[in-house]
């Protein structure tokens, strides 16, 4: 990005001045010097003349090249890349960790490794924007993008909005504390400690707020409290709309011979208009879930839906990872 970006200004620069200073070289070299002069016209040579339009069109091409192959490096994450959930609303940033904590404007990763954002609003359109590593992504409501980095070394980055969003557009900021891979892993497990202890002893009034963590955990409960899985079964078994065991990561075939890769877009999609991909063999019945369910609903929900592989309800959670999914609940 640095490189494209430092090569585009320098050469502009550098040519707008060489424009500029030939013109006001020509301005004196072929002043008017009587009342009757005129102009000569002068033809120029073809070849000077082509010289003009393809130097400045490889310029332009080579610029393109480089822009895109950036473009699409920003565009897909690494298949590794650890996932993290960020919700904007007026006005701050909220993420939701799928193995654990939640917390609100504060971003820890580790550093060295790929970490892959999924964004969605609860209001207006905000964009992600962490200026040091160049990565900046409109978060819109009622729909998932994505932004992938991978920090390289320790530090704190600022994190802004990039879209007006109305008055504390301005303080809508973050910050993102890249630590190292094994504090990173200290803290994650202090968070899990910290819930765990909060769940026995005398009830608190933190109790009835809505449960911390374990996004996997929300998505069962909701998906039962909203009556997903009257239509969805969970093991493999054809019912109303197509099961969810295996769902994602999967290749769908739609009533229109597209084929679709589920992926958390395309999930979100589904529950916000169903209408829009109908998978192939079922009826268009189910209802749309905008405006019914909340941004972290939505990924409690998807986060669910991703917790059930077949492999993963084998193996159990202890081979799995922490949020892998107990079945029968
Ligand atoms: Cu959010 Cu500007």
């Amino acid at each position: 990005m640095d490189r494209l970006h430092y090569f585009v200004i320098l050469t502009t620069f550098v040519m707008s001045t060489a424009v500029g200073l030939t013109a006001i070289f020509f301005f004196i070299l072929y002043r008017r010097r009587s009342e009757t002069q005129t102009t000569p016209h002068i033809e120029p040579a073809p070849l000077l003349e082509a010289a003009f339009v393809i130097i400045p069109l490889a310029f332009f091409l080579l610029w393109w090249v480089m822009g895109y192959r950036t473009a699409i490096g920003l565009a897909t994450p690494p298949a590794d890349a650890m996932d993290i959930y960020v919700q904007g609303k007026k006005w701050m940033w909220k993420f939701a960790y799928p193995g654990g904590p939640n917390s609100v404007n504060v971003l820890r990763v580790p550093s060295g490794r790929p970490v892959r954002l999924l964004m969605t609003s609860r209001d207006v359109i905000h964009s992600f924007y962490v200026p040091e590593f160049r990565v900046k992504q409109d978060v819109l409501p009622g729909r998932y993008s994505q932004v992938w980095f991978q920090a390289v070394e320790p530090g704190r980055f600022q994190i802004l909005c990039a879209e007006y969003c109305g008055a504390g557009h301005s303080i809508m900021r973050g910050e993102v504390i890249v630590l190292k891979a094994e504090e990173y892993e200290d803290w994650v497990s202090a968070q899990h400690r910290g819930l765990a202890t909060k769940q026995d002893g005398p009830p608190t009034a933190l109790d009835f707020a809505p449960p911390l963590g374990n996004l996997v955990d929300q998505g069962r409960r909701l998906a039962q409290e909203q009556g997903c899985v009257k239509c969805h079964s969970v093991d493999g078994s054809q019912h109303i709309g197509p099961t969810w065991l295996d769902l994602y990561g999967r290749r769908e075939r739609l009533s229109d011979g597209r084929i679709v890769n589920v992926d958390e877009g395309y999930i979100t999609e589904s529950m916000m208009d169903p209408f829009a991909k109908i998978v192939d063999g079922f009826k268009p019945v189910m209802p749309s879930f905008a405006n019914k369910l909340a941004g972290p609903e939505v990924a409690a929900i998807v986060e669910y839906i991703k917790s059930l592989q077949s492999d993963a309800v084998r193996t159990g959670p202890s081979e799995g990872p922490a949020y892998a999914p107990v079945r029968g609940r």
